[in-house]
């Protein structure tokens, strides 16, 4: 065998890879150079899917980052630590890095990337984004022509299955957490992905690709769907919108980005708007190409694994084309660190340095929903107008068809408006007699 491969974690992630890895038949032949050689688990006890050769399993995972035979470590075990200090370490011993982590790229990419260019050794996080969807080599190669405007992507499938049955159900966001929480579509602490945080790693990964920058996660704003109610659900519905959690990177201006999680009211038109249940999507805009969609399955076993053995094959393609020319390579002695970044392969390397700088979210340029509680009387909706007229917030329609304990419920949409002077508007408004609670407030796409 050609490479060998040192797999940290057998959890869904970890055994869908060995699957692939010890059933080559009928995929790309380069497989079957590729050795599971070792494979590092917390727990000896528990109970496995997956038939590996005797002597492989071990929970001495350092033990694997330090061995000499390894070529490349596949972190599939998730979590912050010990995975970022696991992954540092290979680094250090030379070894190439496969991961599914966003939350561990998004947060010490800078540090990984860093030791990586320095080492000389690739980091590969094609299962970090949207599951087995190709999106992260896409971006770094197909696109690679391409000016890119935007990438707006709908990538948790958790908030996207809850909202889908909100949709279909007209149920309310809790019960309909717990269901999925019951069906095991839904984690038992649901935070990170009900609240835009898993969301808004994944979107710092795909903003640094297409932008050719790195993002500090704490730029990316984060505002997830637990706010949203079946009224706005049946609202948006009645405008012609569907409600989706959108993880949205925008070139606002030449010099500014945006990146942002937030629920929005998505024209039932636009691609996004079809994605439903726990599918994810990513829709990518450049120039010259237009609009292109990526489609697929965002998490599960099989899919990741599809991903990550993706990347394993890219790394080991490339070390078999170096090796076959290593009589040059050893005669170009690498020494430095500058150098070993320019042995890596660029289309597979990250050589991003500077920070994109991301602009503030008063900043956006948008069309808002607002829905607003109010005292069911005359000249209430005049009032909601010389409101949003005194900060340039222009109306595009505004709709009173409801009625919650007496008060009247009134729905406005506005044209494209700067979000600081809408929330300006919004601070008078609360401030109104009249007014009782504005319970949402939501983007536009
Ligand atoms: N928790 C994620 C989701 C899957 O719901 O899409 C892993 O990224």
């Amino acid at each position: 065998m050609a490479f060998k491969i040192g797999l940290l974690g057998l959890g869904t992630v970890g055994t869908g890879t060995a699957q692939i890895l010890l059933d080559s038949n009928g995929r790309n032949p380069l497989l079957e150079e590729i050795e599971i050689y070792r494979v590092g688990v917390r727990s000896l006890d528990k109970a496995r899917t997956v038939q590996l050769p005797d002597g492989l399993v071990t929970t001495d995972l350092e033990s694997i980052v330090q061995d000499p035979e390894v070529d490349i470590v596949v972190e599939v075990m998730g979590g912050l630590e010990p995975a970022r200090s696991l992954m540092l370490k290979a680094i250090a011993n030379g070894k190439h890095i496969v991961t599914a982590n966003k939350a561990a790229i998004a947060r010490y990419g800078d540090e990984i990337f860093t030791a990586a260019n320095a080492a000389g050794v690739y980091v590969m996080l094609e299962a970090a984004v949207g599951g087995g969807i190709p999106v992260i080599q896409p971006l770094k190669q197909s696109l690679g022509g391409n000016r890119i405007h935007s990438v707006i992507g709908i990538v948790n499938g958790t908030t996207n299955y809850i909202l889908t049955r909100m949709q279909t159900e007209g149920g309310s966001f809790k019960d309909i957490l717990a269901d999925a929480q019951k069906l095991g579509y839904a984690e038992a602490d649901p935070t990170a992905d009900v609240d835009g945080l898993d969301a808004g790693d994944k979107i710092a990964i795909l903003a640094s690709l297409a932008f050719g920058g790195r993002i500090k996660l704490q730029d990316v704003y984060c505002e997830g769907i637990s706010q949203i109610g079946a009224a706005d659900i049946a609202y948006a519905e009645k405008l012609g919108f569907t409600i989706k959690l959108l993880a949205v990177a925008k070139r606002d201006t030449p010099s500014h980005l945006s990146v942002r999680v937030h629920p929005s009211l998505v024209p039932k038109t636009h691609p996004l708007a079809s994605i439903s249940g726990v599918y994810n999507a990513i829709l990518v805009e450049g120039e010259p190409i237009g609009q292109v969609m990526f489609y697929g399955r965002g998490a599960g076993a099989g899919p990741t694994a599809s991903a990550v053995v993706s990347d394993i094959l890219n790394i080991a393609a490339v070390l078999k084309a170096e090796k076959a020319s290593s009589q040059h390579k050893s005669e170009s002695k690498i020494e430095n660190s500058k150098s070993k970044i320019e042995s890596l392969h660029p289309l597979l390397s990250c050589s991003h340095q500077e920070y994109c700088a991301i602009a503030p979210m008063e900043e956006l340029v948008t069309r808002f929903y607002a829905r607003f509680l109010t005292k069911d009387r005359p000249g209430v909706i005049g009032k909601l107008g010389t409101s949003f007229g005194n900060h340039s917030v222009s109306l595009e329609s505004v709709v009173q068809t409801g009625f919650q304990d007496e008060l009247a419920e009134i729905v406005v949409v506005t044209h494209d408006v700067r979000e600081g002077n809408f929330r300006h508007a919004l601070e008078e408004i609360r401030n109104l007699e009249a007014i009782d609670s504005i319970p949402s407030i939501l983007r536009v796409l």
